[in-house]
């Protein structure tokens, strides 16, 4: 990592800096400025097609900006790879859940914990016991990754995301299609996890949930960040509703 000057850019924990991310002729992200602050959970929503999942990418580091610079912790991290971006404290769930089938559920994580976040023997061990249980898969350790259902593939994202110890975990769509009484697990578990100083920025549509556990809201519309501040300010400026809640890009 590289010290920079940007390191006061304002004091956040992770930000995105005039971020600009084209795929061949389609421009995605457009010049989108992002911060996370140390401990605070931020939401992302907005219609299909927005460009959410591919800032988080870029935030990830599995994609490098096209133009724009990320920052985590004062340094420029903009040239380094998920991988390293992991060690660093930086996970990431999948908005489609990517396990390794043939695995367990606990060797899932483990490789979480050891490739990605760099631990070893009791520890790493240790690390799985607790995600598992924080995340209510302890019972299916031994279960082989691909005979999971959806719910459970999407926990198993939320447990080795957060096996790999990170200080700031970005969630894509772990809520989608829960029961209410699985979104209050949910909401309990991010809760938890707040609890012990992770920051958060977490993409779901189910904007009622996201409401109960973040503080703050971004709406994103054609790569753009078009709001962004309290959560209740959010959902009912002029721009939102029309591109997402109640416009065009309602569902
Ligand atoms: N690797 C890629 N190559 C080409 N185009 C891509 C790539 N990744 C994303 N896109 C395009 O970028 C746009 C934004 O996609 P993205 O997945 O970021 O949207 P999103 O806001 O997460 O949408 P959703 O709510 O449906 O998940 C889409 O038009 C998508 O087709
Ligand atoms: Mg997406």
């Amino acid at each position: 990592m590289q010290e920079t000057a940007a390191s006061g850019v304002d004091g956040s924990l992770l930000v995105g800096a005039g971020v600009h991310k084209s795929f061949g002729a389609l421009s995605v992200l457009d010049g989108v400025n992002f911060t996370l602050a140390a401990n605070e959970a931020v939401g992302i929503v907005g219609p299909n097609g927005a460009g959410k999942t591919t800032l988080l990418n870029v935030l990830a580091g599995a994609y490098r900006p096209t133009t724009g610079a990320v920052y985590f912790e004062g340094a420029d991290v903009t040239t380094l790879d998920a991988a390293q971006r992991c060690r660093i404290g930086i996970a990431r769930s999948h908005q489609i859940p990517r396990p390794f089938g043939g695995m367990t559920v606990f060797e899932n994580c483990f490789v979480a914990a050891t490739t990605g976040g760099g631990l070893a023997g009791q520890r790493a061990y240790q690390c799985c016991v607790d995600s598992l249980k924080l995340c209510q898969m302890l019972h299916v350790a031994n279960r082989r990754a691909e005979t999971l259902g959806l719910l459970d593939r999407k926990r198993l994202e939320l447990a080795r995301a957060l096996a790999t110890g990170p200080r700031v975990l970005l969630l894509d769509e772990i809520g989608g299609g829960l029961t209410d009484e699985e979104a209050n697990n949910l909401v309990e578990t991010i809760q938890v996890l707040r609890g012990r100083g992770l920051a958060i920025v977490w993409i779901e549509h189910i904007v009622h949930v996201l409401i109960r556990v973040v503080e703050r809201l971004v709406c994103m519309d054609a790569g753009r960040i078009i709001a962004d501040g309290k959560p209740e300010v959010v959902i009912a400026d002029a721009a939102v509703i029309d591109a997402y809640i109640g416009g065009r890009g309602a569902s």
